[in-house]
């Protein structure tokens, strides 16, 4: 098997990447371990930038997002009792569209089969063999056969977990990482939404936020030990955490519904450098993780596969390599902006265990400067919808 670019992993950046190809010209093979119907069931993420909307929209695979997604103008920060709105269209003239990853997933794949394109299921064995010439090939086993995909180019798309970070030699790569010491329990419920914006809220209990799917189903995260299992917390014990964390005497109430879904979530920030070697490019969360409580995961992943589609395409047009020699450089700017955002909105709504009385002052008081100062609301808004 031959093709121009061998992606391993179908996630948001594999797929992504196979389709702006497709749309530049560019053959390319996606080889995903699991089936269909797993990469699109998994719940992830909901929180898309404009920028990622954009492109999704230019790219042809936005029609189902711009009717079911719900646009967002603004969010709520919670915290001594009371909600501060932070109107993220009159800071920045932009907004954020709240759409679930695994629709993202079915739009994309739904895109690449009605153009032919090749996403190979259920691979097992992946491993990418010699990046460092100009004929890199991928090994892997399908329907028990072995299978050698010869390509110019391998993307390494396969998520935290994947083999092709580990196919970058470990003296050439510095790993920057913070594990943190608590971790997300997210439900998804039957019921109407309970506010019409995304709640982030801090409490001395713990973070909890609240956010939505469809005008019948609200996704609900609240923090928790990150080794706890879900078999200890009943419907009732989950209602009653995020009442407490939640809500005041101003009356408003967190809907409660039937519970269809419950997992818990590690938290870290990880960067992977350079994100290039030879013929291998990492994009997505393949090269770097972000704490969720920014809402950057998969917007990340499709910025690196817009900056990785370029590159590729003016190294095929203009016979240029030099936006492909730039990659990792390019992608890891908007990266360790996000790195630092993330890791600013978890430190400040989080509970840490071992902050002293004088932290968790400063963090209440980082809190108010930020509802009250036009400046940091706006610094924040800015981060929120991916404004630079
Ligand atoms: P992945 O989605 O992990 O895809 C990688 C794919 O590669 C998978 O399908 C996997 O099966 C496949 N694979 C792995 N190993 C191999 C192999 N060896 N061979 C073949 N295939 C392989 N981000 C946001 O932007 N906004 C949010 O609101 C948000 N909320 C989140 C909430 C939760 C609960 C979680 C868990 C994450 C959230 N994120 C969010 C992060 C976001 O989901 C990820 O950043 C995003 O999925 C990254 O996409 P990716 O394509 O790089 O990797
Ligand atoms: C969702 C996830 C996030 O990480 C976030 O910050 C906001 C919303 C969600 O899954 O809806």
């Amino acid at each position: 098997m031959r093709t121009q670019v061998a992606i391993i992993g179908a996630g948001p950046a594999g797929l992504l990447l196979s389709h702006l190809l497709h749309l530049k010209g560019i053959e390319s093979v996606v080889l995903e371990s699991r089936s269909r119907e797993e990469i699109e069931a998994t719940i992830r993420a909901g929180v898309l930038e404009q920028g990622t909307m954009d492109i999704l929209t230019e790219a042809g695979v936005g029609e189902r997002m711009k009717k079911e997604g719900a646009l967002h103008h603004g969010i709520e920060l919670s915290f001594g009792g009371r909600r501060h709105r932070i109107d993220l269209t009159e800071l920045t003239g932009k907004a954020i569209t709240v759409y679930a990853q695994h629709e993202v997933i079915k739009d994309l794949v739904a895109a690449r089969l009605a153009a032919q394109g090749s996403i190979l299921f259920g691979v097992s064995g992946v491993q990418p063999q010699g990046i460092d010439t100009e004929n890199p090939l991928v090994s892997f086993m399908h329907a028990g056969e072995k299978h050698t995909l010869q390509a110019d180019f391998v993307a390494g798309c396969d998520g935290f977990h994947g083999v092709s970070r580990p196919a970058v030699p470990e003296s050439v790569r510095q790993d920057y990482q913070r594990i943190y010491p608590f971790g997300w329990f997210g439900i998804l419920v039957e019921s109407a939404p309970s506010s019409d914006e995304l709640i982030y809220a801090q409490h001395e209990r713990g973070f909890a936020l609240v956010s939505t799917r469809s005008p019948t189903v609200q996704r609900l995260y609240f923090q928790c030990d990150p080794k706890d299992s879900v078999d200890n917390w009943s419907d009732d014990r989950i209602w009653n955490e995020l009442h407490t964390r939640l809500e005041n005497s101003d009356g408003w109430r967190v809907k409660e519904g039937r519970i269809f879904q419950k997992g818990i979530i590690g938290m870290r920030s990880f960067v992977s450098t350079p994100m290039q070697h030879g013929r291998l490019f990492l994009a997505g969360d393949a090269a770097h993780i972000v704490p969720p409580t920014g809402a950057k995961g998969m917007n990340l992943a499709v910025g690196d596969v817009k900056l990785l589609s370029q590159a590729i395409e003016a190294f095929y047009r203009k016979s240029s390599g030099e936006q492909l020699a730039a990659y990792t450089e390019n992608a890891l700017k908007r990266v360790w902006r996000a790195e630092y955002f993330s890791w600013w909105m978890t430190s400040m709504l989080h509970t840490f265990a071992d902050a002293s009385p004088f932290q968790q002052q400063l963090q209440r008081t980082e809190l108010e400067n930020v509802v009250n100062s036009r400046a940091l609301s706006t610094a924040l808004a800015e981060n929120y919808v991916g404004a630079f």
